[in-house]
């Protein structure tokens, strides 16, 4: 039987690394990224890196030249103040998903996979990935600054004794728990990248360049969604519609969890 101990000392050190993190001014720098040359620059850099005296008194060959020259680069435009915080908002909530989810799994493995072996693996998996997506949000909060959820004592108990309670009520109410979350989570994660992607449009039809680091960003939302619509069709696998009384069990986890991303996106 595998114990949850392991896991928490990390957490444990990953918490006061994050809160410690909080201490510094919110900044996302996203903004920095994303920040325009000023114009005087980029006119300067632009005529410097077309001159060529060997060719400057040949007009013909001088204007081939100028129509082999790549178009300037497109200027970024910053992120507004509201921008900002929905990234901001956007990360913080999402890493206190990622790390209930972790919690979650770690709480139901022992007393599911003592009753039924055979589940070890999909477990092993389905938490295997939810740390990774844990990881990916720590980064990522600590790299743009954002402070993590206040609430995180708070989230790590409802979310082990969710785990530890549905996996001894039997297999489909663990897997039905597994379902709720994830069909929520997953519409999570596609809002965040709808709002992404038109921000993205909104840029591109205005003439601004978006940035690699916020396609990537949109990139591994994409993949994290992914993953856990994977555990969702996992949990419907292993009977999650069976569970007694499904609609209560899926309905109270559901609301459950859109108050608890509801409160970590502000808090
Ligand atoms: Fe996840
Ligand atoms: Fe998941």
């Amino acid at each position: 039987m595998a114990s949850p101990r392991p896991l928490w000392q990390p957490l444990r050190h990953c918490q006061r690394s994050l809160l410690a993190q909080a201490q510094q001014p919110l900044q996302a720098r996203f903004l920095s990224s994303t920040t325009p040359a000023p114009a005087s620059l980029a006119a300067a850099s632009s005529s410097s890196s077309n001159a060529n005296p060997n060719t400057s008194n040949t007009s013909n060959t001088s204007n081939a030249q100028q129509q082999q020259q790549p178009p300037p680069p497109k200027p970024k435009k910053p992120l507004t103040p509201a921008q900002q915080a929905f990234l901001s908002s956007a990360l913080r909530v999402n890493q206190a998903g990622e790390l209930a989810a972790t919690l979650i799994y770690t709480a139901q493995t022992p007393p599911l996979v003592a009753r039924e072996p055979h589940l070890r693996p999909l477990m092993r998996h389905m938490y295997e990935q939810e740390a990774g997506h844990l990881s990916t949000f720590n980064t990522l909060i600590a790299k743009h600054r954002v402070r993590p959820t206040a609430l995180y004592p708070l989230w790590s108990v409802m979310a082990t004794g969710l785990g530890w309670t549905t996996a001894v009520m039997g297999r489909e109410a663990a897997m039905a728990c597994t379902e709720a979350v994830e069909t929520e989570i997953g519409g999570h994660y596609n809002s965040q990248i709808r709002a992404l992607l038109e921000m993205v449009g909104e840029w591109e039809a205005e003439g601004y360049e978006v940035g690699g680091e916020f396609r990537e960003l949109i990139g591994t939302l994409r993949r994290i969604r992914d993953e856990e619509l994977e555990h969702l069709d996992h949990a419907v696998e292993h009977d999650a519609k069976k569970a007694e009384p499904h609609w209560l069990l899926t309905g109270v986890i559901r609301a459950g969890c859109r108050g608890a991303i509801w409160v970590s996106e502000r808090v």
